[in-house]
């Protein structure tokens, strides 16, 4: 096996003598590439940002952000990153670099006081610059077509949301929103756009070993679930965006970390005539983009769900396989009625996510078993929303997510599903409340009389970010939110 190696800027670099627990932030630092911050150290500031190439979804290769303070460097074995350094292109001897688009429109428009989150923000800034289909929709970048842009959209059809995972505490953010919308679309020449016409590199089977831990990348579904069945104490990894935290904020130290997040397995979107399949260990942006729109409850999730630097390597497997109370996407997969589909040395089993969830973050997945799939039953219910209450419109923790599906006939409520989360010990169903429902007609009356029984569902409590009374109202508040928004689109 070819000794661990990572492609920084463009110069192939060993990882060893890095611990297997080591994030990309500290190998990058260590090295002098100290461009890259820490801030916060568990995925919330972006001060770390980083470019990764990834298989793309409109060009062979996406340049993708991520927050280099969560991944182990181990896990890039064989891939490559550009970092905020790498991004300027070297001059002759003696004369300055040339800056980058993106940092020549920072540096001009005030994008940059105290500095420390300018890289990390250059970082997603480049990132959403080379997106392939960034300019699809828009006008030219000097248009006044008011319909070309809106506030969290440019002219250039620069994504505000891609800078939804970076804080700054100095500029106030308008001149970096200045500096977005300014930046232009990459020359012909432009190295980095040119490599996505390319693959990136082929995920690399890995036996990372050092002081005691060793970080394993197997290459097939078959060999990821033998190593599981021998090491009972492995601990399974795919975007790391949980893990990350654990090793950073809590210090923990896996003897045995298993890599799951390039398996092709579990890598695939399959759409049935009865269900869709996706694969657990995509990523929450790749299923966002491969899905576009066509399951609207998980359109409507996605945007809201942490930022788009963690939702680049967060995934659907890893939420559902930590088990949180608080997790966004278990609300709308019951909702979905989703199920999961669990593999292990002798076979698969699928198991509704409505049994799924056993206690607080525990599930009926047993030792050994990864998630390999999550299955969405067709035809979709044609009415669905999915309410996030939370303190910030954007990459937050919830404190309590309902989401709705419903069928509406002849304005009766044929088929209600309702899932909930941040109510109980575990994500639940609110089934009284869907009983409430069904059969009777979607009217002020029926609603009314189900949002009291929604609003007694779980057993919330209170903390520091909602009262258990505050989470309760909120339940019966959607629903008849959510009557209030359909009502024109299904008379009564
Ligand atoms: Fe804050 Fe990485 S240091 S997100
Ligand atoms: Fe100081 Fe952003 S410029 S934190």
């Amino acid at each position: 096996m070819v000794a661990a190696r990572i492609t920084v800027n463009g110069k192939v670099a060993p990882i060893s003598p890095a611990a297997p627990h080591t994030t990309v932030l500290d190998f990058l630092r260590e090295r002098g590439l100290t461009g890259s911050k820490e801030g916060c150290a568990e995925g919330e500031c972006g001060a770390c940002s980083v470019l990764v190439a990834r298989p793309g979804v409109n060009k062979p290769t996406d340049w993708v952000a991520v927050n280099a303070c969560l991944v182990p460097v181990a896990a890039l074995d064989g891939q490559e990153i550009i970092t905020s350094e790498g991004l300027a292109t070297a001059g002759e001897p003696g004369t300055p670099p040339t800056l980058h688009p993106v940092q020549e429109e920072m540096a001009v428009r005030g994008g940059s006081q105290c500095g420390y989150c300018t890289p990390g923000f250059i970082c997603s800034m480049a990132a959403e610059y080379y997106r392939p289909d960034r300019c699809a929709h828009a006008a030219s970048a000097d248009s006044t077509d008011a319909d070309s842009t809106d506030s969290e959209h440019g002219p250039n059809g620069f994504d505000l949301h891609s800078l939804s995972g970076n804080l700054c505490r100095c500029t106030g953010y308008r001149p970096i929103r200045d500096a977005a919308f300014a930046v232009g679309t990459p020359a012909e020449d432009d190295q980095l756009a040119q490599r996505r016409e390319q693959s990136p590199p082929a995920p690399v089977a890995t036996e990372y070993a050092r002081d005691g831990s060793v970080f394993l990348r197997p290459s097939t579904l078959a060999e990821a679930v033998r190593l599981l069945r021998d090491r009972p104490d492995a601990v399974v990894v795919a975007g790391s965006t949980d893990l990350g935290v654990e090793v950073n904020i809590r210090s923990r130290r896996a003897d045995c970390v298993v890599a799951i997040d390039r398996l092709p397995e579990l890598r695939e979107l399959r759409v049935e005539s009865d269900y869709i399949e996706i694969g657990a260990a995509q990523t929450l942006t790749e299923i966002e983009r491969r899905i576009d729109g066509s399951v609207p409850l998980l359109a409507e999730l996605l945007p809201q769900f942490a930022s788009r630097l963690i939702r680049n390597s967060a995934t659907l497997g890893g939420n559902l396989g930590t088990g949180s109370p608080i997790g966004d996407s278990p609300p709308v997969l019951l909702a979905l009625e989703a199920s999961v589909v669990l593999a292990d040395a002798d076979g698969e089993r699928e198991v509704p996510l409505a049994d799924y969830f056993t206690g607080y973050r525990q599930s009926v997945r047993r030792p050994g078993e990864l998630i390999r799939a999550v299955r969405i039953p067709l035809p979709l219910s044609p009415v669905a929303a999915f309410h996030k209450i939370a303190k910030r419109r954007f990459d937050d923790i919830s404190s309590v997510a309902v989401a709705f599906a419903l069928d509406i006939e002849d304005g009766i409520v044929r088929k209600a599903r309702i899932g909930l989360g941040g109510v109980a010990a575990t994500p639940i169903r609110a089934l009284a409340a869907e009983a409430a429902l069904e059969g009777k007609p979607w009217a002020a009356e029926t609603v009314e009389a189900a949002a009291q029984v929604l609003q007694a569902q779980g057993t919330p409590m209170n903390d520091h970010r909602a009262s258990a009374d505050y989470r309760s109202a909120m339940l019966g508040q959607s629903l008849l939110k959510l009557h209030a928004e359909t009502t024109e689109a299904v008379p009564s």
